[in-house]
């Protein structure tokens, strides 16, 4: 059995700057609004050092962490209110994007953003318009306001979606219509990655959150190449069992996902593959 990594793969820059903040914070009596990061080992991690995840906006004069994908802005206001001091752990890239939003809806454009309009990002980012946007996220029945139109992306999201989408939006549209491409390029990155391996491999091991955009991506480009996709959280989640009729199996992580979480199904699974081999052996030593 051949274990092949994803080049790029795991925590991206902004991730490893959230939890870093988080971490240097972290104490008994801090907060975080929602999970800092979909990973549940992180979260748990922060637990382990006091960090409480909380959903609501009753703390006062307390330290709050803000989530790497954001929240709305009416969250953030009200935590403010009560003189709780935040810890903004947002990632630069998605602070970006509230940026462009605020700065072509105050000009009168509409926004359009494509993405998962239940993700916490793209509720943040929806906020930065007054909650205004039209949210695509399938490619049916795409309907656009009248008007000139400003496009952002989730920053996770499939590029091939996002193109396609755009192309779609350009086609009925009667106006102007602007496109800032904000899909992040650790994402493209990682996205690029797995779609070279999976084209090599067996089978494809996805490592990532359960509420994971990006790792759910992941797994869906990997699926257009190869039969066999796993998404996992962890590989003591999956019956190693499974890999046995597979010679090359690719492993990948999603963004959020820490390098421990893949060093450890690597180490299992070349463990599990020893064994196998020694319990070959022994079988033809019996023969003999
Ligand atoms: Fe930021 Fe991109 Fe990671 S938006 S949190 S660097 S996936």
């Amino acid at each position: 059995m051949e274990i092949i990594l994803a080049d790029v793969r795991g925590f991206c820059g902004g991730v490893k700057r959230a939890v870093k903040m988080a971490f240097d914070n972290a104490a008994k009596g801090v907060y975080s609004y929602g999970d800092l990061v979909h990973n549940e080992f992180v979260v748990k991690e922060l637990e382990k050092k006091g960090v409480l995840t909380i959903d609501d906006t009753n703390i006062e004069n307390s330290k709050v962490i803000i989530r790497s994908h954001g929240v709305h802005k009416k969250i953030l206001d009200k935590l403010e209110e009560k003189n709780n001091e935040i810890i903004n752990c947002v990632c630069p890239k998605v602070e970006k994007v509230y940026n462009i939003v605020d700065n072509f809806y105050k000009k009168g454009y509409n926004i359009v953003i494509i993405g998962n309009n239940k993700h916490p990002e793209v509720i943040g980012i929806n906020s930065r318009c007054n909650d205004s946007a039209t949210i695509i996220s399938n490619l049916e029945d795409i309907k656009i306001p009248e008007g000139k139109t400003l496009i952002v992306s989730q920053t996770t999201n499939n590029v091939d979606f996002f193109e396609k989408a755009i192309n779609i939006i350009k086609d009925i549209s009667k106006d102007e219509v602007l496109v800032y491409n904000t899909i992040c390029n650790a994402t493209f990155k990682r996205q690029e990655s797995i779609r070279n391996l999976s084209k090599k491999v067996d089978a494809v091991i996805v490592l990532g959150g359960k509420k994971s955009s990006n790792t759910k991506k992941l797994a869906e480009i990997a699926k257009l190449n190869c039969k066999n996709v796993f998404l996992i959280q962890s590989i003591n989640d999956i019956d190693l069992n499974i890999f046995k009729k597979f010679n090359k199996i690719g492993i990948t992580a999603g963004a959020s996902t820490p390098e421990s979480v893949i060093k450890e199904a690597v180490c299992r699974m070349e463990n599990f593959d020893k064994g196998e081999m020694m319990e070959a052996i022994d079988n033809s030593f019996k023969r003999i």
